[in-house]
């Protein structure tokens, strides 16, 4: 893809999924690359196709709700490669329960990685996208963060988060430093391997949930979701929406204001028969 040629493109949990489709497109189009991931073994991987296409990569273990190994990571990656221009906070874990029997600690959870996972990375990367002249944050929310369903509040909450921050965030940008865009991504279903990682209430079946959301949910490949934004990147678009299940609920919600919570409990509850 043209306009990421030399551009040096942080990607937070690129051991799987959309983060390693979006390091090896970014490689394919000439960026350099730093990788990070909790997972090593999935980052290695990601690492070998990158080093496989001959893109320059740099490869961390980073926990992003670690807040000060964040800090000096940030500081790591402008050393190393001299400049930072773009950074995607994309690592991110799902989970599954409604309000009443969740704990406290599995929301927390869930905020921590989701929401301040990338709070933590647009701060320790955003006086070098502002240094580099011409800096990029792309913050991964979700369709999640359009509307709410049953047994994702906590999810909810944290990807309605992240397109909060990063709305308020592009328009400080626009005012103060109008050479960083801010892009918010909304992905519909992806097939990665975020519900079968993903953790759930006590007496839901995780593995059912995870079967339901690869065999009906899961639609757009990462491999098409990664070009899909780097297209809205490389046009410094505010919001990109990732596939058609996307799209179409996105209008619903514009249609109906709050009326769709009653349409979308039913549709779940359908479609996700464990989850109810
Ligand atoms: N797959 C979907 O349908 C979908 C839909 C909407 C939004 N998203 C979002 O896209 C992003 C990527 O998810 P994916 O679908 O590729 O899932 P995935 O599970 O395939 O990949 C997520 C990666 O994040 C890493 N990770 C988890 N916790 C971490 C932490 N604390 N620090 C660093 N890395 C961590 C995991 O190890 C994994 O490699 C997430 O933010 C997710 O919420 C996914």
């Amino acid at each position: 893809m043209e306009g990421f040629a030399g551009k040096v493109c942080v990607v937070t949990g690129a051991g799987s999924g959309i983060g390693r489709a979006l390091a090896i497109e970014l490689g394919r189009s000439g960026a350099k690359v730093a990788i990070s991931d909790v997972d090593t073994e999935g980052l290695a991987e990601t690492e070998a196709e990158l080093k496989a296409i001959g893109a320059p990569v740099k490869t961390d273990r980073l926990d992003v709700t670690e807040r000060e190994a964040f800090e000096l990571y940030a500081g790591q990656v402008k050393e190393h490669f001299g400049k930072v221009n773009q950074v995607y906070n994309n690592a991110g874990i799902a989970y599954s329960g409604d309000v009443e029997v969740t704990a406290y600690k599995d929301m927390e959870r869930v905020m921590d990685v989701d929401f301040w996972g990338v709070v933590n990375g647009t701060k320790a990367f955003l006086p070098h996208l502002i240094e580099s002249g011409d800096g990029h944050v792309v913050n991964v929310s979700s369709l999640f963060g359009i509307f709410s369903v049953p047994g994702q509040a906590a999810y909810n909450a944290a990807k309605f988060a992240v397109r909060g921050f990063t709305e308020a965030l592009r328009q400080e940008m626009l005012t103060k430093y109008p050479h960083v865009a801010v892009t918010t991504v909304h992905p519909g279903g992806i097939k990665t391997a975020i519900a079968r990682n993903a953790t759930a209430a006590e007496g839901l079946d995780a593995q059912q949930l995870a079967n339901e959301f690869d065999r009906k949910l899961a639609r757009t490949s990462p491999e098409r979701a990664a070009q899909i934004i780097l297209e809205a990147v490389r046009k410094k678009k505010a919001r990109v929406l990732v596939g058609a299940d996307a799209k179409v609920l996105d209008v619903l919600v514009r249609l109906t204001g709050s009326g769709y919570q009653r349409i979308v409990a039913k549709a779940m509850a359908k479609a996700v028969p464990g989850a109810h």
